[in-house]
């Protein structure tokens, strides 16, 4: 049985195992949410979208039964509908995709839900993510098709990289516009000096890569971070 994040409106803490030592993969996933880090962010990158190349589903489908953690699959991928039915199948919870892939984000959200319906009972959850230069009012004709919305406060490609402040206006702008069902997800350069800034202008969930996995204490800087989220 898979942990549903949408059935409360806690903040939420998720490691990105892009910054996890693949060749022990198993064990740091256990590590993070065994000292308090609620589940786990998938950064799926294609090479061409972005730069860089990371993992596509056999790398979830090996994930899935090792744990019973929602996965949150961020699709940083230039064609996300030729791709969805692999990760619905992978045992992907959410996929998110990019609003610069599409000229048709309603569409496109539509038809990642079809393809992750009856998967189980509340189907596979859909988000929708914009780089920091994409202006917000692009989404806004998807928004009543989502689940979540993802602001992207780094430009994606790499993990540590610097938070980008300017995007703070964008998450308050969508906050207003989201129901109580819909989440407000923030990526990218989160770690203690930053997070609270994601706060303040109401996020839910949280990602954060290189500031768990490059740690050496990973249970001091998650109980730092749900300290200053306020869900210690
Ligand atoms: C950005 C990815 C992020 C990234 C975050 O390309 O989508 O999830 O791994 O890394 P940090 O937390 O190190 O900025
Ligand atoms: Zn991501």
């Amino acid at each position: 049985m898979i942990n549903d994040p949408f059935g409360s409106n806690r903040r939420m803490l998720l490691p990105s195992i892009l910054s996890a030592d693949f060749s022990k993969l198993s064990a740091e996933i256990d590590e993070v949410l065994g000292v308090g880090a609620d589940f786990l962010h998938c950064d799926v990158m294609d090479g061409h979208f972005v730069p860089n190349i990371s993992f596509g589903p056999p790398i979830i489908k090996s994930i899935r039964p090792r744990t019973p953690a929602f996965l949150d699959v961020h699709l940083m991928i230039s064609d996300p509908l030729r791709y969805a039915a692999a990760f619905v199948k992978a045992g992907s919870n959410c996929l998110t995709f990019h609003e610069e892939v599409t000229s048709d984000v309603a569409a496109t959200a539509r038809e990642i839900r079809k393809i992750g319906a009856g998967e189980s009972a509340a189907g596979v959850r859909v988000g929708i993510t914009l780089n920091p230069a994409t202006p917000i009012e692009n989404i806004y004709p998807a928004l009543e098709f989502v689940d979540l919305v993802l602001i992207m406060s780094v430009v994606p490609g790499f993990s540590g990289q610097k938070f980008m402040p300017e995007v703070l206006p964008k998450a308050e702008a969508i906050r207003k516009r989201l129901g109580a069902h819909q989440r407000l997800e923030m990526d990218g350069g989160i770690n203690l000096q930053t997070i609270e800034e994601g706060v303040d202008v109401g996020v839910d969930w949280f990602v954060v890569a290189s500031a768990i996995f490059d740690q050496g204490d990973r249970a001091g800087v998650i109980g730092e971070l749900r300290a200053i989220m306020g869900s210690a």
